[in-house]
């Protein structure tokens, strides 16, 4: 059977800020920012947005009723968990009126876990396969202000119904992944920012991408995507991986969207996807694209997806880009403020479609707009 993605979207919030003004603002070379670190804005949420409303509001772009009558599994991966126990799913699920006969859970490892988002999907569909899974990556990644990590920062979500016959992408089922106990970046419960041993963490991200790449089967590749905790770390791992020139030119298409949004952890690698699928003029039905999956602690896997024929059909630059130019822009000081604000119970009213109001009685509570838009 062939199982893989059917269709696909991104949230990157409603704002964002400037790395050049950013690095202007830290009395950094604007060139390590802009070339070192190869970014060239960060998504910033305010107290509005969470996990949940740019899971939502990604996942609101590619259902339609049949969709939600047909979801029996919703698998929400993040790494910004807003609860121990509930899983964040269950709120998208009602958020978007997907139907009650759908198991909803949230699963964990870094930035890893929406590729085991996928298999977890892909082995669901074997056994049931007129079902419908959507998977949510969604993530914030906060470092604090004025640390190393700081250019990258970011917040978004991306959004994946995985179904048999897929009008996008379908899975080679050529996985190999690779484990190893490394302490390069954790997020302790009681941290609001994480911890992280940057130079660790770019060494394995490229040891563990050697590593899973030499044991992969599959080298006729038309173009590779990777993680994206910031371009030049990508660009890294490519170069170290191929010297393949197709390949190489095909680099800017996946990252020109993640360069705009920062790191979103476990939507980053997807981000990319749909930024190459965007960009990309010269990829074709048939064509395979290699896939490099990191997330720290440390959990690394390559696979790769086949392209379908009229994929084409299913993915409309010119929402993805407007998506990117209607955020508005924040000075480095507005950031400063609100990027690291807690929700609270101070109920908010706001003219937005889907967006966290406070917190009432230890319970977060959503405000959605319905009649703002029938198909929510
Ligand atoms: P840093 O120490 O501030 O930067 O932190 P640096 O001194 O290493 O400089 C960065 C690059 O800029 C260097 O290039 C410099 O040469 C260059 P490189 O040696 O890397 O090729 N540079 C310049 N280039 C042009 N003009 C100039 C100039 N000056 C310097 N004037 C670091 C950088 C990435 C370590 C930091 O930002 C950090 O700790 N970030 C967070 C951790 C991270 O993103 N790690 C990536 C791998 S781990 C991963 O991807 C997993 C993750 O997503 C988490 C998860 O899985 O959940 C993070």
């Amino acid at each position: 059977m062939k199982i893989g993605i059917d269709k696909i979207s991104f949230n990157a919030s409603n704002k964002y800020i400037s790395i050049e003004e950013l690095a202007i603002k830290r009395n950094v070379e604007i060139e390590k920012y802009t070339k070192g670190i190869g970014q060239i804005e960060m998504s910033i949420i305010d107290r509005t947005q969470d996990i949940v409303v740019l899971g939502a509001l990604a996942s609101k772009d590619i259902l339609d009723k049949e969709d939600k009558e047909k979801i029996d599994l919703i698998i929400f991966a993040t790494e910004s968990s807003i609860d121990q126990s509930k899983a964040a799913s269950i709120y998208i699920k009602n958020i978007l009126n997907i139907n009650n006969y759908c198991k909803c859970i949230e699963i964990k490892q870094a930035c890893f876990s929406a590729t085991a988002a996928l298999d977890f999907a892909r082995g669901h569909i074997l056994q049931n396969e007129n079902s419908k899974v959507l998977i949510i990556a969604s993530d914030i990644a906060k470092y604090g202000v004025n640390t190393s990590g700081e250019v990258t920062q970011g917040a978004g979500a991306v959004a994946m119904l995985i179904t048999k016959n897929p009008k996008i992408l379908e899975f080679n089922n050529d996985a190999v992944s690779y484990t190893e106990d490394v302490m390069d970046f954790w997020r302790p419960n009681y941290s609001e920012v994480a911890f992280v041993d940057g130079k660790l963490s770019v060494s394995k991200y490229l040891e563990l991408l050697s590593k899973v790449y030499e044991k992969f089967d599959r080298k006729n590749l038309s173009a590779i995507c990777l993680h994206v905790p910031y371009s030049k770390m990508a660009y890294k791992g490519l170069i170290s991986i191929t010297n393949d020139e197709k390949i190489l030119s095909e680099f800017e298409n996946s990252i020109t969207y993640n360069k705009k949004v920062g790191n979103i952890y476990t939507g980053s690698l997807y981000l990319s996807l749909i930024s190459l699928l965007a960009n990309s003029n010269s990829l074709k039905e048939g064509d395979n694209i290699g896939m490099y999956s990191y997330g720290s602690g440390a959990v690394a896997e390559f696979f790769s997806l086949k392209l379908v024929k009229g994929y084409e059909k299913m993915i409309d630059k010119e929402f993805f880009d407007n998506k990117l130019k209607n955020r508005k822009k924040l000075t480095v000081e507005e950031y400063e403020n609100i990027f690291f604000e807690k929700t609270d119970n101070n109920l908010q009213e706001i003219n937005e479609k889907i967006y966290l109001k406070g917190i009432k009685e230890d319970k977060r509570i959503y405000e959605i707009k319905r009649d703002f838009n029938v198909e929510i």
